[in-house]
């Protein structure tokens, strides 16, 4: 979760690594540090809170043209300065950086205590710049290799050591790692955001490999010690997409992207054939007569990508008739899951790196199970280890809580069932009135975007409730879910979804004045059914918000706030519905003057279990 930046070249460090990890603190903001080598010493530098209050603290006179620097998401000890990283060696002359977890750091702990080593911080991590020192004998390298032979866990480190100002050392196990190859510089990191200021030339650092840079080489090898040869990527991002513009927050910005967002999603229509009212996705890495071998998928994710593997579970069945169950990876990956032939598994991930799906994932394919993966982040780790899959393109998502990526998640999945469901028993008729609809969407969530400001009012209205339940029934449960988990992250007001079935069976006796219900009302079979529940809530003197496309004027009699969206077909309904949620959760968390980016406890990528 933590974000690391190394830097070696012949500019001073500091301002390229300080502006690295501002694009890497919505990984984790607690607290950061930096650590330099300058006329033979090295210079550490750290400081509980955001990177802001680190930079107002180094002086200007600082400088050096080799450095590590960490933005910290706390596993280990208390948020302070002396758990910020860079963690040194006892004797002052190797630095650590790691982003991850060492699972066996108590034992080794105690014996390097037993042996003399005396130990500052809290954190799993000084072990790692003990045994450094402890292994290290003259050269870096077989220090590197014996200290991480003593590892069990997680790790990306970047280390730096006094005696080598010339070089830096990477490594990786679980944790991700990438070299940016620069003009007589070369960077390291734990994300291409932190990189592509200075160079779009990149290659990925695989689990149980160590790197070495200078500024104008690298080299790569195994736990073997062998030598492995890299490829060179090229990233496209844009840097202005890594900019908030005119937005106050990310958040905001990427809300409002989402019209052209979807239209990514299904490649401008690139994936679409709209004479066979299908859609065609390269990179699946399935031959077509396999398709008909699927006797029924799993979707997995976490957090907002569970949510839309919900969803995805959902136009699966319907639309493909192909028996699915959406999971939350960090339970699949422990409850002995079955893995058969005719299973495909899909992992959802924006990041591409949550460690809870990267293991489940793994956990699958080590049992012979086929597993492609919906990513963003391309090059991202389950991108590359998946079996094959579809990049939903939303471009960088930086806000902590994912909007954008919500919705290409749920438009890929879309495709996918319609690709699916054309090969079994869709007619193309059907299949060309699906894709008319699809590709329909983004003018109607501009249309909401329109009437963005009802969304403030009504947030205004409603920010000083304690708690707000969230409430729909079959494609748009889900839904109600993730304006829960939109409104819980930013705002800390506590909500919590349900799907309107289930109330009657306990959370209804939550209703009360103080507790409204935000109800997502689509047309559709379960149409009277929310109306009856919405009665429900009423008669228990609850105040009752309605988010939906239809005016009947049942819904208006039965609710304190009505909000209408565009009309649509149930199965696209989701990426219509989801966009008040998000404004309403914004608003709400703004108005309360919260950090709507970087809210409390939380980080974007989570790369422990
Ligand atoms: O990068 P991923 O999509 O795998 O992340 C999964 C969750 O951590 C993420 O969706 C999280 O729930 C968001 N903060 C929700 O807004």
């Amino acid at each position: 979760m933590c974000g690391i930046i190394g830097y070696i070249g012949n500019k001073n460090a500091v301002p390229i690594l300080m502006e690295g990890l501002k694009r890497l603190e919505y990984r984790g903001y607690d607290s950061s540090g930096i650590g330099l080598i300058n006329r033979k010493k090295l210079s550490v530098h750290k400081k509980e809170g955001k990177i802001s209050v680190l930079e107002k603290t180094l002086s200007k006179t600082i400088h050096g043209k080799s450095g590590i620097a960490h933005t910290r998401w706390a596993t280990h000890g208390q948020v302070n300065d002396i758990n910020a990283h860079p963690q040194v060696s006892a004797n002052g002359r190797i630095a650590v950086v790691h982003n991850g977890i060492i699972d066996n750091y108590s034992s080794l702990k105690s014996r390097l205590t037993s042996e003399g080593f005396k130990f500052q911080s809290e954190t799993d991590t000084e072990v790692i710049a003990h045994l450094l020192q402890k292994y290290y004998t003259g050269d870096p390298e077989e220090a590197v290799q014996k200290a991480l032979a003593q590892l069990d866990g997680t790790y990306g480190l970047i280390i730096l050591f006094l005696d080598h100002p010339d070089i830096l050392i990477g490594a990786r196990n679980g944790s991700p790692l990438v070299v940016g190859v620069g003009e007589k510089e070369m960077l390291l990191a734990s994300d291409v955001n932190a990189l592509i200021a200075h160079t779009r030339q990149v290659f990925y650092v695989e689990d149980r490999e160590t790197v070495l840079i200078t500024k104008d080489s690298y080299k790569t090898v195994n736990m073997n010690n062998s030598v492995v040869s890299k490829q060179i990527e090229k990233i496209e991002w844009e840097m202005a997409e890594f900019e908030k513009g005119d937005f106050n927050h990310f958040m905001l910005k990427e809300i409002f992207e989402q019209p052209e967002v979807i239209r990514r999603s299904y490649g401008g229509g690139g994936r679409l054939l709209p004479g066979f009212g299908t859609a065609k996705l390269g990179g699946l890495n399935i031959e077509k007569s396999e398709y008909f071998d699927i006797d029924n998928i799993v979707t997995m994710g976490m957090g907002t990508a569970y949510y839309a593997a919900m969803i995805g579970a959902y136009l699966l069945e319907n639309m493909a008739r192909i028996p699915t169950v959406a999971e939350q990876s960090s339970e699949l990956r422990y409850r002995n899951t079955i893995v058969r032939k005719g299973t495909l598994f899909f992992a959802v991930s924006q990041s591409g790196e949550t460690l809870d799906t990267l293991t489940a994932m793994r956990e699958i394919q080590n049992r012979g199970g086929r597993v492609l993966g919906i990513c963003n982040s391309v090059g991202s780790t389950i991108a590359r280890e998946s079996d094959g899959g579809v990049y939903i393109h939303a471009g960088p998502e930086i806000a902590v809580a994912s909007t954008k990526a919500f919705i290409s998640q749920v438009s890929v999945f879309f495709l996918l069932a319609l690709m699916l469901g054309r090969m079994r028993d869709i007619p193309t008729s059907a299949g060309k009135q699906y894709i008319s609809e699809l590709t329909a969407i983004p003018d109607k969530i501009s249309e909401i975007l329109e009437k963005a400001d009802e969304l403030k009012t009504l947030a205004n209205k409603y920010k000083h409730y304690k708690n707000i339940l969230f409430l729909s029934r079959g494609i748009n449960y889900p839904v109600a879910l993730e304006g829960a988990l939109k409104l819980k992250e930013i705002s800390y007001i506590h909500a919590e979804g349900f799907s309107a079935g289930d109330i009657k069976h306990g959370p209804i006796a939550l209703v009360n004045e103080e507790t409204p219900s935000l109800f997502i009302v689509t047309k559709g079979e379960t149409f009277d059914k929310l109306l009856g529940n919405m009665e429900e809530i009423k008669a228990r003197k609850g105040k009752v918000i309605a988010i939906s496309n239809s005016e009947d004027n049942r819904i208006k009699d039965l609710s304190d706030d009505f909000f209408l969206i565009p009309e649509s077909h149930e199965m696209v309904s989701p990426l219509l519905t989801v966009i008040p949620l998000q404004l309403f959760a914004y608003y709400i968390a703004d108005a309360l003057g919260k950090d709507v980016d970087q809210p409390r406890n939380l980080a974007k990528t989570v790369t422990v279990e």
